[in-house]
């Protein structure tokens, strides 16, 4: 087995917090001049490949590495790929490293991306690894928080529908908890709450208060940040399960009137019916441009890991 010292980014456990800044102030520094990078990656290529569907995090990417002068190449479909003929992600890796200069993963299966980076020669990007991390798509909601908050501490923070299997989830209340949050409140039906050994850890290590609850209703007025998850059918065991839950949340512009006027709505999106299209035009709604800040976050994420000025 090698193990070369490549940076990668597999989970942001492994970043400090003022590495995390870091990345959050030059993704808004990019956001405020995206031309001044144009030619930031100028002849280095990036590879996806994705053996889960994906739309925002391929996609924005790919424009990053496009906006930054760079060059792309990939699959949005193993069966595309020698995967389908049995090939190995060690194997896989290897070679995709003699093709690219960084290469993002998104797989179905726990700690595949952390297994790439172990067989890779170039910086590996977890774009989402089953049920368990998404570190890319909490730097975006990093960058959202702060464009809107002002900063990323003393927050009080609803989480609210599949909080069991939300990926976007696990990994933002895991790097949201080191940044001073006031407040974790817990919204989701008792199926799918998170998961206990997690809300052991905020409680051990952080000493964070936690609400957990039934209805959004109950706790709209206390919130700062209202981060919306979509009942994650593809992790479901069973379909009759995922009906039973599938219409636990929609909010709507009713359930929203008691919110502080400053409170904002986020969904890593995509949304399947958890947020009525009339909440869109309210004023509290960002999840539009949280998606577009995916884009300039991760155009700063690729300039740090190829270490380019
Ligand atoms: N937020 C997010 O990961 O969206 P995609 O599945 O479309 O990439």
């Amino acid at each position: 087995m090698m193990t070369k010292n490549v940076n990668h980014l597999i989970s942001l456990a492994n970043y400090s917090n003022e590495k995390i800044l870091e990345l959050v102030e030059l993704g808004e520094k990019i956001y405020n001049s995206p031309k001044d990078y144009a030619d930031a990656c100028k002849g280095q290529i990036m590879a996806t490949l994705f053996f889960e569907p994906s739309t925002r995090t391929k996609f924005s990417f790919e424009s990053a590495m496009l906006r930054l002068g760079g060059n792309i190449l990939g699959f949005s479909d193993a069966n595309t790929s020698s995967v389908k003929k049995g090939e190995s992600i060690a194997d896989t890796i290897r070679c995709i490293s003699y093709y690219a200069d960084i290469a993002v993963m998104r797989h179905p299966k726990e700690g595949t991306p952390k297994l790439a980076s172990i067989y890779s020669d170039i910086p590996i990007i977890n774009a989402g690894d089953g049920g368990h991390l998404h570190p890319t798509q909490t730097l975006t909601d990093l960058l959202t928080i702060h464009k809107y908050k002002g900063s990323l501490e003393n927050h009080v923070v609803g989480l609210c529908g599949d909080l069991k299997y939300g990926r976007t989830v696990h990994s933002l209340i895991k790097t949201m908890a080191r940044f001073n949050t006031k407040k974790f409140v817990l919204i989701s039906p008792e199926e799918l709450t998170l998961p206990s050994s997690l809300k052991q850890t905020l409680k051990d290590t952080y000493d964070i208060e936690i609400e957990e609850v039934r209805y959004i209703e109950d706790v709209i007025d206390q919130l700062d940040i209202l981060y919306m998850t979509r009942i994650q059918k593809e992790r479901f065991f069973n379909e009759e399960d995922y009906l039973k839950l599938k219409n636990s949340y929609i909010l709507n512009n009713e359930k929203i009137k008691n919110a502080k006027d400053d409170m904002i709505i986020m969904h890593p999106l995509p949304r399947v019916n958890e947020i009525s299209y009339e909440v869109d035009t309210n004023k509290r709604a960002v999840y539009f441009d949280q998606a577009k800040m995916g884009v300039y976050i991760r155009m700063a994420l690729i300039m740090k890991l190829l270490e380019v000025e």
